[in-house]
């Protein structure tokens, strides 16, 4: 299998480290760092489709959607303005995504995740306060920044904080914290859309998870990585011994100031980025997070409400409906939590997408079996269960493969030096690709009608055969170990000299079977 029996053999050492009190509650905040986002995601469906926030922001799309309940029913919600506001904030998220990165390098992660939650509190608000469109889309402007930030500086802060056996575990926190955050927004909007000042409920209620980890934030301590490449190595030794729960940490230390040596050396993480060493992470992160997002899961999660409208369901059928989605991305997180450092990323990568390929074709089948490509017909309480069926297993298939995995892996391929950039890059990549599909997607069902369905059935099965072909498995590797990894890969092996290799203390024992392709 290419490069997957390759890693548990990598570095031909381990290091101590157990799962201290100390290091759940430092990942536990941090990863609050993901409520914020997932707020975020969560709300927008919920509020556009409120007929109060509606009628009040954007009457045209109102009207229009009062008046067409005859006709073409993939074509209803068809808005530039409503998807703007929607979009807004990924924008937003991309470009402070670049700020974040030197703050994170030369501060410290702490501060990036401080930055992070106090712009989305004053975000949430003018959100909440908002009396015209330019209010809705200036909060929204500063939540993406908050997003920007957090996202950033929150998947490295964990895996560097966590010991190299439970990685995946501590780093899905984020991911479920990002479920969560969806989840309490369904829930609100559900409640609130009862109201007609609810909508602002819902907006300002985005307050909350920023100041969790806004104050969260300054109580934590920084990552013993970060610590050592600003020049605080004392500090760095004590954080570690603390977080891995003994005094054993003599090579992991040696490790990480290796790595910081090399760090020192750089002078430009963007120019370092291209050199060839670098080429297999730069190519993973820009393809892990662009994939993610042609899964097509924020689909379902911005315009979940739309989306049941469309296929029948009324107004508060339909908000339900998300909820039911809602709860089953969190759970579905938790599998992934229980699995990832048993049975690695690639497993959960390749097993997620042959079942999210399944769904796709079966709700693509559904929905043009009932509205074929006219749009109009209705369904039958049966037939739109199978549906949400469907639906809900595409949902719970992403949430325990690709939504914590393209927060995990980016973060833990880069070495030091660039991991910060790499991040950077990993995040606006996917703000990038989150705004298209947000634009677009109204547009798209609008055009392409179910067969929108197969569109990112298609993109689930190329994304499929890049993970089988170029992602190496990374579970149990130390973080500053990761060049071995690329240096074992039957591709990107070209790649590493042996001058790109610093660890400390390593005998390689590639062992005979490793295959490639
Ligand atoms: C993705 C988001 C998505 C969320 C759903 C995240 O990993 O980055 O775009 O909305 O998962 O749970």
């Amino acid at each position: 299998m290419a490069g997957g029996s390759i890693v548990t053999q990598v570095g031909g050492k381990e290091y101590p480290g157990n799962f201290t009190l100390f290091v759940a509650m430092a990942c536990l905040v941090a990863s609050s760092g993901g409520l914020i986002f997932g707020y975020d995601i969560g709300i927008s469906g919920g509020v556009t489709s409120m007929d109060s926030f509606l009628s009040e922001f954007f009457p045209s799309v109102y009207r229009k959607a009062k008046e067409d309940v005859s006709t073409n029913q993939y074509c209803k919600f068809d808005s530039q303005l409503l998807t703007l506001f929607t979009s807004s904030l990924y924008v937003a998220a991309l470009a402070s995504s670049f700020a974040a990165s030197s703050l994170t390098r030369t501060s410290g992660r702490k501060w990036s995740m401080f930055m992070g939650g106090i712009t989305f509190l004053i975000g949430a608000v003018i959100n909440g306060l908002a009396v015209n469109v330019f209010m809705l889309i200036l909060g929204r402007i500063l939540l993406g920044v908050g997003v920007g930030f957090a996202n950033q500086s929150v998947p490295l802060y964990l895996s560097e904080m966590a010991p190299a056996k439970l990685r995946g575990m501590l780093n899905i926190g984020f991911q479920l914290m990002i479920t969560i955050g969806i989840l309490a927004a369904n829930l609100i909007n559900y409640v609130m859309s009862k109201y007609d000042w609810g909508w602002r409920v819902s907006l300002g209620l985005a307050g909350v998870p920023a100041f969790i980890i806004t104050i969260g934030s300054l109580c934590l301590p920084d990552t013993p990585n970060s610590l050592i490449e600003r020049g605080h190595s004392e500090q760095a030794k004590e954080i570690l011994a603390k977080v891995r729960g003994t005094k054993d940490i003599q090579d992991e230390f040696n490790d990480l100031t290796t790595a910081c040596e090399d760090s020192k050396l750089i002078k430009s993480q963007w120019k370092d980025m291209l050199e060839p060493r670098c080429r297999p992470p730069l190519v993973v992160t820009i393809l892990i997070p662009f994939f993610q997002q042609l899964t097509g899961i924020n689909v379902i999660m911005f315009y979940a409400p739309v989306l049941f409208k469309t296929i029948g369901f009324g107004d508060d059928a339909s908000l339900m409906s998300a909820v039911i989605t809602g709860v089953i991305n969190v759970l579905a997180t938790v599998v992934s939590i229980v699995v990832v450092d048993k049975y690695g990323r690639r497993v959960l990568f390749l097993e997620g997408g042959v079942q999210m390929l399944i769904c796709q074709i079966a709700v693509g089948v559904l929905i043009g079996n009932a509205f074929g490509t006219s749009g109009v017909g209705e369904l039958s309480k049966t037939y739109s269960m199978v549906v949400v069926g469907c639906i809900c297993a595409y949902v719970a298939t992403f949430a325990w493969s690709w939504g914590p995995l393209g927060w995990l892996v980016p973060s833990e391929i880069f070495p030091l030096e660039i991991r910060s950039a790499g991040q950077t890059v990993n995040v606006a990549v996917n703000m990038f690709f989150t705004f298209i599909i947000g634009q677009v997607f109204l547009t798209m069902l609008c055009h392409m009608k179910f067969g929108l369905f197969f569109f990112f059935g298609g993109w689930v099965l190329i994304m499929t055969i890049f993970i089988f072909l170029f992602v190496p498995e990374t579970k149990n590797v130390p973080i500053e170990e990761m060049v071995l990894v690329w240096k074992n890969h039957w591709f990107w092996r070209k790649y590493i000299s042996e001058s790109d290799i610093h660890v400390e203390n390593v005998e390689m024992t590639k062992k005979s079977h490793v295959k490639t392709p």
